[in-house]
Formats: C-alpha cells, structure tokens, sequence
C-alpha cells in the first residue's frame, strides 16, 4: 500500500480530489479507518471528551495523547497521521512548542502535528518545521480557546474577524504548513479561504467548498449521543447496536444460556 504523503494530499488539492480525514484514538478502531481508505487520521485532543469524558480538550496531557497516537501509529499502514499538540504544551515560547512536537514524533511515530492558532504562534510554527515536522494549523472555532469565546457557536461571522481569519490562514501557508483547519466558521469564508491559500483546507462545519472534510469518528458513529450540532452526519447508530450487544449478553448469561457445551472446554 502506498502511503499518504504531505505530497499526495497537495496533489489531490491541485487536481481537485477531496481529502477525506477522521479522528482516531486507539489501534483497534484506527485499525478500521485506515482499512476503509481514509487519507488522514487525526489523533485530536477531542480524545480528551471521547476518551476521557472531560468537557473540554484543556485538560488532556501531552503524555496522553502520545499514548493515543502510538496506539495508532501501530495500526496505519495507509493514512497521514496527525496528533494535537495540547493546551499548555506550546503556548509559553517557541522554544516548549519545539520539545512537544519532537516528543510527539519521537515517542508516538507519528507524521506531523497539529496547533491551534494563526500569527500568534508564527514563531511556533516556524521552529517546528524548521526541525523537519510538518505542520497543520486549525483556525476558527478552536476549543482550546473555549473560555476566550465563551461558547461553541459559529465563529467569524463578522467582518473584522472573518479578515484577521484570512489573514492567519496567509500566515501559516507563508510559513510552511501543509494544511489548514477550518474549525465551525461560515460556509463562503472557507470557501475564500481555500481559494486563496494554495495548501489544503479541510473543514468541519466550514461547508463544502474546501479541499477536504473532518469530523470526529466517534459523533459520526452514533456513539456520542448527545452531541448533535448542524455540521455533524452520523452514519451509524452504534450506540444502538453496543446496547443491544451488551444488554442481550446480559440476558444471556442471567439466563444462564451463555456459555454453552460448545462455547466450553
Ligand atoms: O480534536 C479534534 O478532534 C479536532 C478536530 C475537530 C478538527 O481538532
Ligand atoms: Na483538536
């Protein structure tokens, strides 16, 4: 199999081939999206609600999501894998941002990292790719900002930060990122966005007219119940098959069905 390169996705951006990206955060489940053909996995800081029920990604530790990301590394053969740099770990200096993603790459094996921001952490960005690591920035609703914003509504809706957005899209694709998160902004900016910057942009909630899309697996699966924004299409109802699973097994082994002659030595 032939993997997917920072290469290969500014290749499909030029000839017009949607990038498609997921999150995953351990080997069994990263095992099955790579096997479905996806070209990115992000190891998100998301992990930090899916996995450990936190109600933000603040509280995640960098530790923790090199254990995500090694776990997943361990099961792609195909996909680009991306992991978080999380709250804390790159906003004091250029200098800590650099010792993060090099331990992210060193300790996980992962193919490059993600940061939350535009010319705020340029300096950041910059160190690290300068090291060899490529980049991916996130703009828009990022929710390590959370308290900043107050709430998870759409974002860039007015004029001034719709231009300071653009502008921190330039921004990073002046300094060397290999692509672009779109995080909840309004369909048209994303668009202009993708249309000005020459690198993928890959959006959540940002509409159609960007180069590629990303939603968190675990809402798409139908096993996050309770989060169920405008931007989220679930393709399964999983919840509903695990209880069904899990309760019929129950009832087995109640009922003493389970196990039977056969299931036993
Ligand atoms: O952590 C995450 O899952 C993300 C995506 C929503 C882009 O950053
Ligand atoms: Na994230």
């Amino acid at each position: 199999i032939k993997r997917i390169t920072t290469h290969t996705l500014q290749e499909m951006k030029l000839r017009g081939e949607k990038i498609s990206m997921l999150t995953a955060y351990d080997f069994s489940m990263a095992k099955i999206v790579d096997e479905a053909g996806i070209d990115i996995i992000l190891v998100g800081d998301s992990a930090s609600n899916v996995m450990a029920g936190h109600e933000t990604t603040l509280p995640i530790t960098l530790d923790q999501m090199i254990y995500h990301a090694s776990a997943v590394v361990r099961a792609v053969k195909r996909a680009f894998v991306v992991v978080d740099i999380p709250f804390g770990n790159y906003q004091g200096n250029s200098s800590e941002a650099l010792r993060s993603a090099i331990r992210i790459m060193k300790e996980s094996g992962a193919h490059s990292v993600k940061m939350e921001g535009g010319s705020e952490i340029r300096e950041s960005v910059v160190r690290i790719l300068s090291a060899g690591v490529p980049v991916m920035g996130h703009l828009g609703l990022t929710p390590q900002s959370i308290y900043k914003f107050g709430t998870y509504t759409v974002r860039a809706k007015e004029e001034a930060e719709a231009q300071k957005l653009l502008e921190d899209a330039k921004v990073l694709e002046e300094c060397g990122c290999f692509a672009l998160v779109l995080e909840k902004i309004p369909a048209a900016l994303a668009k202009k966005v993708a249309e000005t910057v020459s690198i993928p942009v890959i959006g959540i909630g940002a509409g159609g007219k960007v180069d590629g899309q990303v939603l968190v697996m675990h809402d798409m699966l139908g096993i996050t119940q309770e989060f169920k924004p405008r931007f989220l299409r679930q393709y399964a109802d999983l919840e509903a098959v695990m209880l069904d699973a899990f309760k019929r097994y129950i009832t087995d082994v109640k009922a003493k069905d389970f196990p039977n002659e056969s299931e036993s030595y």
